[in-house]
């Protein structure tokens, strides 16, 4: 009983510093996909180019989709999720 008053605070602010490091997904798996799917028009110098357009993770998730919708690959939202969690892992480490 006194632990879980003492671990509340502690578990509290981690899930709001690591939310990042949270998000859902399989970045293994989103690497996959990437090398399948998305190398045909741009390769990974688009994600480290000073002059990146995207933002923040939810601009990241509009991105994927519209690159989506480019292709012919369909995505579910699992996969998305995966790419998501790949691409801000490796390259945008959005918070
Ligand atoms: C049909 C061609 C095409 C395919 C395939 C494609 N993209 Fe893109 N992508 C683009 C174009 C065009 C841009 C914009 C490049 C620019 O602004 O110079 C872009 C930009 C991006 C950016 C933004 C880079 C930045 O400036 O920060 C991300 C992220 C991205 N693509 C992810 C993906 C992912 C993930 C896939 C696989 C699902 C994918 N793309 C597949 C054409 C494509």
């Amino acid at each position: 009983m006194l632990k879980s008053f003492i671990l509340f605070p502690i578990v509290a602010a981690l899930s709001v510093s690591t939310q990042a490091a949270t998000l859902p997904g399989d970045a293994a798996n989103g690497k996959k996909l990437h090398d399948v799917s998305c190398t045909s028009c741009h390769n990974d110098s688009v994600y480290k180019r000073q002059d990146r357009k995207i933002k923040s993770l939810a601009g990241l998730t509009e991105q994927i989709n519209n690159c989506e919708h480019m292709t012919d690959v369909k995505l579910g939202k699992a996969q998305e999720n995966d790419l998501v969690k790949y691409l801000n892992e490796t390259y945008y480490k959005f918070k």
